[in-house]
């Protein structure tokens, strides 16, 4: 399998083309995305998954950190981005909260995502621990993306935004947890914020595809967060992102230009101006010229 050129019909990508990919070792690309234009223009680009993650949180709601953003707030996000995606796998993040308590209100939110949102699967942070819950979701026909090292939801517990998996019980432990979501059938694996050599062991160790944030290039694909691809983070970059582009310069450049132009009235022109038609402007003139002459 290979992808189509730039301008060629692209297939639908979807959990079986991932699989596909990492038997053909091609590389799997993933970005996560919150709205329809971005959407729309990841899609276009031929990126393999559109992520609707709970990142969303920060970069498009403001928040401090992913844990108080509701079930409702990413289903609103992942409708936009179901308008925008065409192709690309779409996955929606299950916040904090909504799988934690009971398998069934898991099952519940889950197919929230699928039926009112258009998802075509879920993404659950957490290893062995959240192996019985997963395997309930997929039971109930809705595929799971796994999600394990640094999980942004476990923040409080993990004491901060820290590198996992840097003793010999850590390395274990995340082996035990992702040969678990492996024996699950989960369809593909998040591997965030780990040493590119425990990535590689995974990766080499699991069927399931891995796709790594901040987990080096050894794993069967890359996600980053769109917001730091192209700078609209407001913030200094983890050291694993690479800045493609400056939106945020663009963006205010742009807005800096047009307040100028309209201080200065350059903006807008006649030629952005919408004008009567010959017929109405004559016969305007004619009443204005009436008026005037009745006033004097
Ligand atoms: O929420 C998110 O953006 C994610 C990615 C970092 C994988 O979970």
């Amino acid at each position: 399998m290979s992808l189509a050129p730039i301008g060629e019909p692209r297939h639908k990508f979807t959990t079986a083309t991932l699989r596909e990919k990492k038997i053909l070792h091609e590389p799997i690309t993933c970005l996560t995305t919150y709205d329809y234009a971005t959407a729309r223009l990841v899609d276009e680009a031929g990126i393999d998954i559109a992520l609707v993650g709970d990142s969303l949180a920060m970069t498009m709601l403001g928040y401090e950190n992913t844990l108080s953003v509701t079930v409702d707030e990413m289903l609103h996000h992942v409708r936009a981005v179901r308008r925008g995606v065409k192709h690309a796998l779409l996955i929606a993040d299950m916040p904090y909260g909504s799988y934690h308590a009971t398998s069934e209100e898991a099952i519940h939110n889950a197919a929230r995502f699928v039926k009112e949102a258009g998802a075509e699967a879920v993404k659950i942070e957490g290893g062995e621990k959240r192996v019985e819950v997963i395997r309930r979701v997929i039971d109930a026909e809705i595929p799971v993306a796994g999600h394990i090292g640094l999980t942004p939801q476990s923040v409080n517990v993990m004491g901060g935004y820290k590198v996992q998996g840097k003793t010999l019980n850590a390395i274990e432990q995340l082996m035990r947890d992702a040969v678990a979501l492996d024996r699950a059938g989960v369809c593909c694996i998040v591997l965030e914020g780990i040493p590119r050599e425990v990535a590689a062991m995974i990766t080499a160790e699991v069927e399931t595809p891995t796709i790594g944030i901040g987990a080096g290039p050894d794993c069967d694909g890359q996600v980053l967060v769109f917001h730091d691809l192209v700078n609209l983070t407001f913030g200094h970059p983890a050291k694993f992102v690479r800045r493609y582009g400056d939106v945020a310069a663009l963006i205010t450049q742009s807005v800096l230009a047009f307040k100028a132009d309209v201080l200065s009235h350059q903006f807008p022109s006649d030629a952005e101006s919408y004008h009567l038609p010959k017929e109405t402007q004559a016969a305007l003139e004619t009443v204005l010229h009436r008026k005037q002459a009745m006033r004097r």
